[in-house]
């Protein structure tokens, strides 16, 4: 054999151990999760069952790869009827749908699946199933709205949970002015809608206001709509009534312990839907009735809610109901990037260096020009929450004696991201249309591949992604010259 052919045979060996090793891996990790999971392919054979799959249904995963739905149990066929082949059809997923069944032992379950295709080369190759016990999904509930519950009994005590105030939050003009309009709107009950990118102090303002109003005596209390599974954020906001389903108890909801204080809905823009109107039906009726229930209970909290998206652009791309948009947005107020508000950037650094001056027991008093220089031309995609980050990182490199925060107590990987930024922004001083400047990039992506693959077209087309012929078009097509490359056979 050619050393090369046997060079190539190594590689794919070692590419194939890795995908096994990578495989073995998904799989534990499919098994340890609390979902079942299974799959099947396009011939309605099933390809995948996890563990939970099999404590569930009672069934030996054994028994069931390779077969099909009907091989294995009786008859209905609900899933490879109904919604396997829905699926090989539409290439659609199907998404949270109730559904319950027997199990082998008769017993009943109730269940919220999802199923989804699996594309493979364009082609809908799979179609992959996760259920979610509902039982176990009440349970969760139940125990959260306990907690909940705990929780709103000691803030009781130290009644609000909002710690900052507006004199708290630091900028130049554009803060100051959009303190003073959070303070006018504080006194009235109008609902405030924030805007703004992450980190930007929409929570702050949120907490300012609130202890800035007449609300300021009842509790403040913050939710955020895109970390809690749809259900249980129905249900942690309006409250339950026993027996509303199975594990359900007596427990009243957010809006409801919220009293006469404030409810901040973060992130609103993830709200689904459905529950979107809901929320609007409470706003405009002003009461609230707890799931399973036909108590109307009066809501008195003030409103507050946020979104890191431009609100306008998710009414038309209809992630947001104008009407309930319309609605929470009364009044409005916009925070802007940091990179919009340089001249708060050394204000805050000072900020935040005072705060972990304390926190640490350091002297700080000043930060270099150069450092400054460099956070002025950084983006900041993560707003004043980044900036803090940064400093709360470099005060870790600080030694007791120095005054100074500098470009070298930047933990390294703070360092190369501010970096990256600037040589990503120096490579893209390119010239010509967007065609000439994809075109050159993608020359240059070639030749540095050639390159490092000594002229070898078998492998730099394997290392590009793309076919043996459709290198050699390429190469003709952007007039790569491939007799300047080294070339080894
Ligand atoms: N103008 C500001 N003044 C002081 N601290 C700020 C300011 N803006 C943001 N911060 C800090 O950044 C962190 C993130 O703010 P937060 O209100 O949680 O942002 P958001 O809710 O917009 O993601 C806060 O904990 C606070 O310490
Ligand atoms: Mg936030």
């Amino acid at each position: 054999m050619k050393k090369e052919t046997i060079r190539i045979i190594d590689e794919l060996k070692q590419k194939n151990e890795e995908l096994q090793k990578e495989n073995e891996m998904l799989k534990a990790i499919i098994d340890s999760i609390h979902e079942s999971v299974y799959a099947v392919n396009e011939k309605d054979e099933v390809i995948l069952y996890n563990s939970e799959s099999e404590k569930m249904e009672g069934l030996n995963r054994q028994d069931l790869l390779g077969k099909k739905e009907d091989e294995v149990f009786a008859p209905p066929y609900y899933f490879s009827d109904e919604i396997i082949k829905k699926i090989l059809r539409t290439g659609k997923p199907l998404i949270e749908q109730p559904y319950w069944y027997y199990l082998n032992d008769g017993r009943k379950t109730n269940m919220i699946y999802s199923a989804f295709p699996f594309y493979y080369k364009g082609q809908v190759a799979a179609v992959y199933v996760i259920f979610r016990n509902m039982s176990q999904m009440s349970d969760f509930i139940a125990i959260t709205l306990e907690m909940q519950k705990k929780f709103s009994q000691q803030e009781n005590s130290q009644p609000t949970g909002a710690t900052f105030l507006l004199e708290d939050i630091k900028g130049n003009d554009t803060i100051k002015r959009i303190t003073g309009e959070a303070r006018k709107i504080a006194r009235r009950n109008s609902p405030v809608l924030i805007v703004g990118e992450t980190g930007t102090g929409k929570e702050l303002f949120a907490q300012g206001i609130h202890n800035a109003s007449l609300h300021s005596k009842g509790p403040f209390i913050p939710i955020n709509c895109a970390a809690i599974p749809e259900t249980l954020l129905e249900s942690l906001l309006f409250g339950t009534v026993k027996g509303a389903f199975t594990g359900a108890t007596e427990s009243p909801g957010l809006f409801e312990q919220a009293g006469d204080g404030t409810i901040f809905l973060d992130e609103i823009n993830s709200m689904s839907l459905p529950l979107q109107a809901k929320l609007l039906r409470i706003l405009q009726g002003r009461t609230v009735r707890r799931l399973g229930s036909n108590v109307e209970i009066p809501l008195n909290c003030r409103i507050i809610s946020a979104t890191n998206m431009d609100p306008i652009e998710t009414v038309e791309k209809k992630i947001m109901r104008s009407d309930l948009f319309f609605r929470l947005a009364t009044v409005t107020l916009y925070i802007p990037p940091l990179r919009e508000r340089k001249e708060d950037i050394r204000l805050l650094a000072l900020h935040f260096i005072k705060k972990y001056n304390n926190e640490f027991g350091l002297f700080v008093k000043n930060v270099s020009e150069e450092l400054i220089e460099h956070f002025e031309h950084y983006h900041w995609p993560g707003n004043a929450r980044e900036l803090e980050n940064f400093i709360e990182g470099a005060m870790n490199f600080v030694h007791s004696e120095d005054r100074i925060l500098k470009l070298h107590h930047l933990p390294e990987y703070f360092r190369e991201r501010i970096f990256q930024v600037k040589n990503f922004q120096k490579s893209l001083n390119f010239k010509g249309t967007l065609q000439s400047v994809l075109q050159e990039t993608e020359k240059a992506f070639i030749e540095s591949i050639l390159t490092k693959n000594n002229g070898n077209i078998t492998r730099a087309s394997y290392e590009l992604g793309i076919s043996r012929q459709n290198l050699h078009h390429k190469l003709k097509s952007l007039s790569i010259e491939t007799n300047t490359i080294k070339k080894d056979y």
